[in-house]
């Protein structure tokens, strides 16, 4: 299933009031639908056949705004819709989506809460403004997460969902370039196939020990300082957040609990529910 699902339901759930959410909300109008989410979602698994390694622009430049996670949400929505018409939000599969993809890549799973409801407007400035940027340093990561009632040690546990996925050259760049605090031989290797100008679409795997399952390597990479994005490495920098990157590297088992507890709590946040907006028919347009 998808990885890329992910920040996807990263980018709704910043973008969408502690409301009633419930995890029966679909028990009597669509008992089938987190069923119907989580086969869906495995047959459109074409994530998991990327190469664990840098995969090349050529190959994956088609497929950067399409394959990588919007297609997936759409095989799934076009089930979900012939299993219960009208009845399951976007913003809901989003998030059983991202559930199901930690708990196949090896993560711990979690009770969802659901009964969103899909937004009417979508607003980039906003979306500019709010969500945060891997040039970010730890004190904007920090006040980036509380400004939605996330603490600091929530923004260490949730950076976790780095342990999959990929990035893009134009993202790691300055970091592979100008970075001080990068493992020499990491930036050498990633140099190759993100030059110093151009193949600004090619991807590295954000977690470069294990890509494709759901563990905590991504905080032993930051203490080898092989953090992928700045963002990243700014966990792990001399500052106040290396001891919870050092606990998380020693024992996975907390990480893992951590994350599902924090993605509950993320997942709470500001959405749409009752009478407010709409259950999209379409997932990448409004009614
Ligand atoms: C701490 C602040 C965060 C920053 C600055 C950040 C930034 C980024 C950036 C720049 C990318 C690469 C996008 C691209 O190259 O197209 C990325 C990818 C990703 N992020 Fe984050 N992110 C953050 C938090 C999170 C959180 C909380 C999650 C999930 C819990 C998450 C999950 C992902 C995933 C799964 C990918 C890979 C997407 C793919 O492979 O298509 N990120 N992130
Ligand atoms: C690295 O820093 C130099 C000097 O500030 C700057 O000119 C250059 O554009 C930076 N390189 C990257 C890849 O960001
Ligand atoms: C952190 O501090 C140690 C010891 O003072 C120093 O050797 C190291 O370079 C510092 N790391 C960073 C990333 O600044």
């Amino acid at each position: 299933m998808a990885s890329s699902v992910l920040v996807f339901l990263l980018f709704l759930l910043f973008a969408s009031s502690y409301a009633q959410l419930s995890s029966t909300f679909y028990a009597k109008s669509c008992p089938k639908a987190l069923s119907t989410i989580k086969t869906a979602g495995c047959d459109a698994s074409l994530l998991l056949d990327d190469t664990s390694s840098f995969t090349g622009e050529k190959t994956a430049l088609p497929n950067v705004n399409s394959v990588r996670g919007f297609d997936v949400i759409d095989t799934i929505k076009t089930k979900v819709e012939s299993a219960c018409p009208g009845v399951v939000s976007c913003a809901d599969i989003l998030a059983v989506a991202a559930r199901d993809s930690v708990v196949a890549l090896g993560g711990k799973s979690w009770k969802i809460q659901l009964g969103r409801r899909d937004a009417t407007t979508a607003s980039r400035s906003k979306a500019n403004s709010d969500i945060p940027r891997s040039t970010f340093s730890l004190s904007q990561l920090i006040s980036s997460f509380s400004d939605k009632g996330l603490s600091a040690k929530e923004m260490v546990t949730l950076s976790g969902g780095h342990t999959i996925g990929q990035a893009r050259c134009t993202i790691f760049r300055a970091r592979i370039y100008n970075d001080t605090n990068i493992n020499t031989a990491y930036a050498t290797t990633l140099k190759s196939n993100c030059p110093s100008t151009g193949s600004d679409d090619s991807l590295a795997p954000i977690d470069t020990a294990s890509p494709k399952v759901f563990d905590n390597s991504y905080y032993r990479n930051l203490v080898n300082s092989k953090g992928l994005l700045h963002s990243d490495q700014e966990l792990y920098n001399n500052g106040s957040t290396d001891a919870q990157v050092i606990s998380y590297r020693r024992k996975p088992s907390t990480f893992l609990s951590d994350f599902a507890v924090a993605m509950v709590k993320m997942g709470n946040i500001s959405p749409l529910t009752g009478k407010s907006g709409q259950i999209r028919t379409d997932c990448r347009k409004i009614n």
